[in-house]
């Protein structure tokens, strides 16, 4: 394992464009449940069946209280060492993007800004009728209004089955085809298209790297497979770039 690291770390201060993919792995160290993880049940309801479009149109307040409570819980949550971590390597590493499905804003609140927040965040809401859209960090009721038009307010984030941000993955897919070196960090690789990023990477010639406790169905085409928690290896690679 050190072996590893230690390449890896050498590639990561070669001077090449660096990008890292992220997932809910890398807040578990913080307390925020996983998606897929054994604690990522609410009320009896797994968070893939209420983070749906159709979810939100049937059950409005149930799917807004599912989110005012992930808001509550994720505002207890600090930034851990892999958020850390990532944030420094942002300011060690000249040509470095993060690219995160997570939504719970932690890489920001870690100091990192070259980000891209592929699925939106927490702590935007948007009108389902009209064009208002606001960050907002306070309380929600169950079912907040819009303030311009009156009409339901949505979580400003992506569901399953709805379309990413076009401009969002067309700067992900940019960079992932241009990168030199490509981290993939505490994500099942099971939602697309981030699950395929590691193989465009690979196809234009990065070398590949998976950090995870886990094994992911992409584990076995990554060039280098770190096996442990993002919290603890992500500060080893860290430690020391800029030197
Ligand atoms: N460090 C690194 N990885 C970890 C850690 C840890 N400490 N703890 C758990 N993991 C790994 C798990 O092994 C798993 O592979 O994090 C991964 C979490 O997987 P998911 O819960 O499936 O989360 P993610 O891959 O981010 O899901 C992708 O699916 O539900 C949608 O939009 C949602 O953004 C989310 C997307």
């Amino acid at each position: 394992m050190q072996a590893k690291l230690e390449m890896v770390k050498a590639l990561l201060s070669g001077g090449g464009r660096v990008v890292v993919l992220t997932g809910a792995g890398v807040s578990a160290e913080s307390g925020v449940p996983t998606f897929r993880g054994r604690d990522g049940l609410w009320k009896h309801h797994r968070a893939e069946d209420l983070a749906r479009p159709d979810a939100f149109a049937a059950h409005p307040e149930l799917v807004w209280e599912f989110y005012n409570w992930r808001r509550s819980l994720v505002s207890g949550c600090h930034p851990n060492a892999a958020h850390l971590a990532l944030a420094a390597m942002e300011r060690q590493i000249p040509n470095f993007l993060l690219i995160t499905q997570n939504v719970d804003g932690l890489h920001t609140r870690a100091g990192s800004h070259k980000l891209l927040e592929m699925h939106g965040s927490l702590w935007r809401v948007r009108c389902t009728v009209c064009t208002h859209a606001r960050e907002d960090f306070s309380d929600l009721p169950d079912l907040p209004d819009c303030p311009v038009c009156g009409h339901l307010l949505r979580p400003g984030v992506v569901w399953f089955g709805e379309p990413l941000t076009p401009g969002v993955l067309r700067l992900a897919i940019e960079a992932v085809g241009k990168a030199d070196v490509f981290l993939s960090v505490g994500t099942s690789n099971l939602v697309q298209p981030a699950a395929s990023f590691y193989q465009l990477a690979k196809d234009h010639g990065a070398v590949t790297v998976e950090i995870n406790p886990a094994p992911t169905p992409n584990t076995g085409f990554m060039d280098f497979a770190l096996h442990g928690p993002a919290g603890e290896i992500l500060p080893e690679l860290a430690a020391g770039l800029g030197e």
